[in-house]
């Protein structure tokens, strides 16, 4: 039903309705004043700040992680004087930094033994605590953030975006380009690999890996993610597929984790490359949306070729239209992507279509505890 609605006469009024109301000046000095509508006045005025002044917040975040600001309260509040000396800031600046970090809940004001003004963890700095993935992410929007000085440039595709460099596989063509070389692919394989607990703890408790004997991680990295779900599952062999430079690295990585266990690394192009045949299992891990449709539905073939009959697909990546976190899925990596050259979020429902498409059957949506972080699609060949 509700997805008829927006085609309906009467919606369509009610809509024009609303939009003529919530643009009429006096009509919204009316209902900020009166005292049914007032809270309601209060939550949109806040929602359009927020939008508006987003970008100060972030390079407060940005500016306490360079400064190691959460890093130097770990252990306990500090005084003003004592972040000032961390932090090499003259104090009236870093009082400055720490009221709006704390206003942010990223601090909070703690009285210590001098009464001076303190600050120690707030909330949601004491969460980037051991959170190297937050943490790198952080310093990789300063990247970002530059690309999106211009939106309007970055849209029309006038600028050359640095986010296009740094991601180096991103947006080339196998026939016309080398693959990445070793240092091009070095800083993007440790920032995933360090965010891979965001994933991997969610996948884990999501699905039961222990029915599979053979799983194969296409774009899979240094191979963090396999190993995670191998440690737990002691029987289950584990292959990855990459680009060459990048598996030389999880080769590397799965001699010295994996000594005594059944592994497999295939250096290889998932676009001109014949995939490793036999798997039951094959995830894309933060894959898909990392390119467009034209790659992406004939890799869904081919993965759906190179599965054992009964074999299963396992897409992890967040989505966009996730219930309650909408701007991560179309703003957040929709300008990301842009930037990157390729690639864009999908809805599990554009999803299934391009399933469906590549002839799998019984695509489910499978829960996670922060589908903000990663939703799970399997798909059964
Ligand atoms: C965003 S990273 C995700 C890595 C890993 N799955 C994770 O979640 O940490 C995308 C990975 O896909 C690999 N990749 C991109 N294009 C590829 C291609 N055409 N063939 C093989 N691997 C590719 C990249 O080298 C990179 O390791």
């Amino acid at each position: 039903m509700a997805a008829v609605l927006p085609n309906y006469p009467f919606y369509d009024r009610y809509l024009a309705f609303r939009d003529r109301l919530t643009g009429d000046a006096g009509f919204r000095r009316w209902a900020s004043r009166f005292f049914l509508t007032r809270w309601i006045a209060r939550r949109h005025a806040k929602a359009l700040f927020d939008l508006n002044t987003g970008f100060v917040y972030t390079q407060v975040l940005q500016a306490c992680v360079r400064l190691e600001v959460f890093e130097a309260l770990r252990n306990g509040p500090l005084s003003l004087t004592q972040l000032s000396l961390r932090t090499e800031l003259a104090p009236e600046k870093c009082r400055v930094l720490m009221r709006a970090a704390e206003s942010l809940r990223l601090l909070e004001t703690r009285s210590i033994q001098s009464h001076e003004e303190g600050f120690g963890l707030g909330f949601l700095g004491a969460a980037l605590i051991d959170n190297p993935g937050v943490l790198g992410m952080v310093r990789h929007h300063a990247l970002f953030y530059q690309d999106l000085v211009d939106p309007i440039a970055l849209l029309r595709g006038e600028t050359e975006p640095r986010l296009k460099q740094y991601w180096a596989y991103s947006g080339t063509d196998p026939v016309q380009h080398e693959s990445p070389k070793a240092q091009e692919v070095a800083s993007y394989s440790e920032l995933m690999s360090a965010s891979q607990p965001f994933v991997v703890d969610q996948v884990l408790d999501a699905y039961p890996f222990h029915r599979h004997q053979v799983i194969l991680d296409i774009g899979g990295g240094e191979g963090t993610f396999i190993r995670s779900v191998m440690e737990l599952h002691p029987r289950l062999e584990g292959w990855v597929m990459d680009l060459p430079a990048v598996t030389e690295r999880a080769e590397l990585a799965m001699k010295r984790a994996m000594p005594d266990r059944a592994w497999r690394v295939f250096p290889g192009d998932f676009r001109s490359a014949i995939l490793p045949q036999g798997a039951d299992l094959i995830t894309l891990v933060r894959v898909a949306h990392d390119h467009d449709d034209a790659v992406v539905q004939p890799l869904f073939s081919k993965i759906f070729s190179a599965l054992l009959p009964g074999g299963r697909l396992m897409i992890a990546e967040p989505l966009a239209k996730t219930p309650g976190a909408e701007p991560m899925g179309n703003a957040y990596f929709g300008m990301f992507f842009l930037a990157m050259g390729s690639g864009r979020p999908r809805s599990f429902d554009e999803l299934h279509t391009m399933l469906t498409q590549a002839g799998f059957t019984s695509i489910q949506l499978v829960k996670t505890a922060i589908p903000l972080q990663t939703s799970v699609i399997i798909a059964i060949r």
